[in-house]
């Protein structure tokens, strides 16, 4: 089996992921919202890329049980139900709902990979259950990281190298390639100092100062949940 990780979608070449099983990781924070969100009880997910076009489909869906989420520059949209923060969406929030989602990576990276075998949501909360729902399936893999404006981000690629350890720990064999390589020394280097990376990486830094930074122990957790979204027509459900 071959992994291969991506420090940004901008990496990936055209119909490469057609074949694959893609893990998209934006850590701080879109991917650990998302897996939070389906793990309490949100029915899905609609990703979409630009403000504008989660407008259009909250009104093409309509306004019953759908609520319109998502940041840019790490703060709630004007006139949005709910930001980025992770702790905002609890049981009684978002069961039952739906989420138009846009966020300034990680949705994006999400759009990007429709039409790969098999799309999945990675973050450090569900990354044993991550490695194993990609073995579960005979797919060659692609580990996507969103990045920060097209540039690496230190902690997708930390959440990266955390699936690869997990993916190693049960298939050996597994061959990498030198991003993958890269990103499992990283995870093994802040192994015991998750939430230190985080304080320090560019976008935990820029989330402190406008005040999130309670988010960041809770990006940090590892294997909390089972939950693995999946990407499916255009939607990320719970499997
Ligand atoms: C993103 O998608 O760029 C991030 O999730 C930004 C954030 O922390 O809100």
């Amino acid at each position: 089996m071959n992994v291969d990780l991506y420090t940004n979608p901008q990496e990936v070449s055209d119909g490469s992921l057609a074949s694959r099983t893609v893990v998209v990781i934006d850590a701080l924070r879109a991917s650990t919202t998302l897996v939070t969100a389906l793990a309490n009880g949100c029915r899905e997910i609609v990703p979409v890329d630009t403000v504008e076009r989660a407008m259009a489909t909250r009104k093409r869906i309509g306004p019953q049980g759908v609520l319109l989420c998502g940041e840019r520059g790490g703060l709630k949209i004007q006139g949005f139900d709910l930001g980025n923060s992770p702790r905002e969406y609890l049981p009684e929030v978002v069961a039952g709902k739906t989420l138009v989602f846009t966020s300034t990576n990680g949705s994006r990276a999400m759009v990007f990979v429709r039409g790969c075998h098999l799309g999945l949501i990675g973050a450090f909360i569900n990354a044993g259950a991550t490695a194993r729902r990609i073995l579960s399936d005979s797919a060659e893999v692609a580990i996507v990281c969103s990045g920060r404006e097209n540039l690496l981000s230190i902690e997708d690629m930390t959440c990266g190298g955390l699936i690869v350890s997990r993916l190693l720990e049960l298939r050996p064999e597994a061959v990498l390639n030198d991003a993958a390589r890269t990103a499992h020394i990283l995870y093994e280097h802040y192994a015991h100092d998750l939430l230190g990376l985080l304080k320090t990486s560019d976008h935990g830094r820029h989330l402190v100062e406008i005040g999130f930074g309670d988010d960041l122990p809770f990006c940090a957790l590892i294997d909390t949940t089972h939950v693995v979204p999946v990407i499916r027509d255009s939607k990320v459900v719970k499997e």
